[in-house]
């Protein structure tokens, strides 16, 4: 009852046909025997028929006995089978050879259409990963840029003026003190001009400079670049990176920046030489501000405003 189960052997669909077409040539192949074989004995019959019982004795066909006449036509018809037989197949072979171009057309589309799935399958993972690559791309870029906030610090006057003769036009000691405590520890990006508008470089800040003087010399320690790109690469592991002028720079980081520290000094400054750009607040939005008074150290009245990218 649990005994082995007996195997069936599995012949495949072509081998069945082959086998099928071997019978066919075997019985077609007989039939050429047998054909000789009645064609042997048939002409014997018809030479004896002739000769020895006399029949049709003197009916002749173009000088010839009728019976060699029969044989010649048998023969020929023998000479026919045989050569259809075994050199043009013609009784099946065109058949034959019909279906076994269709069947080899039919696993030729098979094989094209797994072929077509495969190809399918292997393009929508190419476009998977793709796909998969760019967001991971675009994920770091986003990652890196909420780590890094570009911020700019500047201290205008009510007329956007930062400048004169590349020299600030004011000394207010509490907005220095805040400049230096924001960006302390920081990268400071800055203008050839406002660089040389220094005494020497401040302390304990990396200084990145722009110029686009190919051999540009600056004191050790202060890293010089010809482009906005390289500054902000040559600043990328900070966190806070500073913009800190001059005019030219502010101009061209306004569109990079996250934040703005503005010290907007009250007072309107005729004769200044260089201005910051207009804050557009459809753009930025302000989320601090802190008044400042008049006093003996500070000549005008002004405001430290702080903006964010909205
Ligand atoms: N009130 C404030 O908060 C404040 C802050 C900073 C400065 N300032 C004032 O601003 C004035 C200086 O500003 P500024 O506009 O005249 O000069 P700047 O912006 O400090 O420097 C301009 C220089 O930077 C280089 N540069 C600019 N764009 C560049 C780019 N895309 N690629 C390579 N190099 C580039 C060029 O240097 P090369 O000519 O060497 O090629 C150019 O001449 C001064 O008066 C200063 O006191 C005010």
């Amino acid at each position: 009852m649990f005994g082995k189960k007996k195997t069936v052997p599995k012949i495949d669909k072509e081998q069945l046909e082959m086998i099928k077409y071997a019978e066919k040539r075997i019985k077609q192949k007989k039939r050429v025997y047998v054909h000789f074989v009645v064609f042997l004995i048939g002409a014997v019959f018809l030479i004896l028929a002739n000769t020895v019982l006399g029949i049709g004795k003197d009916f002749t066909i173009a000088g010839l006995n009728w019976f060699v006449i029969a044989i010649i036509f048998w023969l020929a018809l023998f000479i026919y089978h045989f050569i259809s037989v075994f050199i043009t197949h013609s009784f099946m072979g065109k058949q034959w050879e019909e279906q076994q171009l269709e069947t080899l057309v039919a696993k030729q589309q098979e094989r094209i259409d797994t072929l077509k799935q495969k190809f399918l399958k292997e393009e929508n993972e190419i476009a998977k990963s793709q796909a998969y690559n760019e967001a991971l791309e675009q994920k770091q870029v986003s990652d890196q840029k909420k780590k890094t906030e570009l911020t700019i610090i500047v201290a205008a006057g009510e007329n956007n003026a930062i400048g004169k003769d590349n020299d600030l036009i004011w000394h207010l000691s509490d907005d220095l003190k805040r400049f230096k405590k924001l960006t302390n520890g920081h990268h400071i990006i800055m203008g050839r001009k406002t660089f040389e508008s220094f005494p020497k470089p401040l302390p304990n800040r990396i200084h990145i400079v722009i110029t686009r003087q190919e051999n540009y010399k600056a004191p050790d320690g202060v890293i010089v670049v010809n482009n906005m790109a390289d500054a902000l690469d040559a600043a990328r592991k900070d966190s806070q990176p500073f913009i800190i002028g001059g005019g030219e720079i502010y101009k061209q980081s306004m569109a990079l920046a996250d934040k703005i520290e503005l010290t907007r000094v009250h007072h309107s400054f005729e004769g200044a030489d260089t201005f910051f750009p207009e804050i557009d607040t459809s753009i930025w939005k302000e989320t601090q501000r802190q008044f400042h008074d008049k006093d003996d150290k500070h000549e005008y009245t002004f405001t430290f405003l702080t903006y964010v990218k909205d």
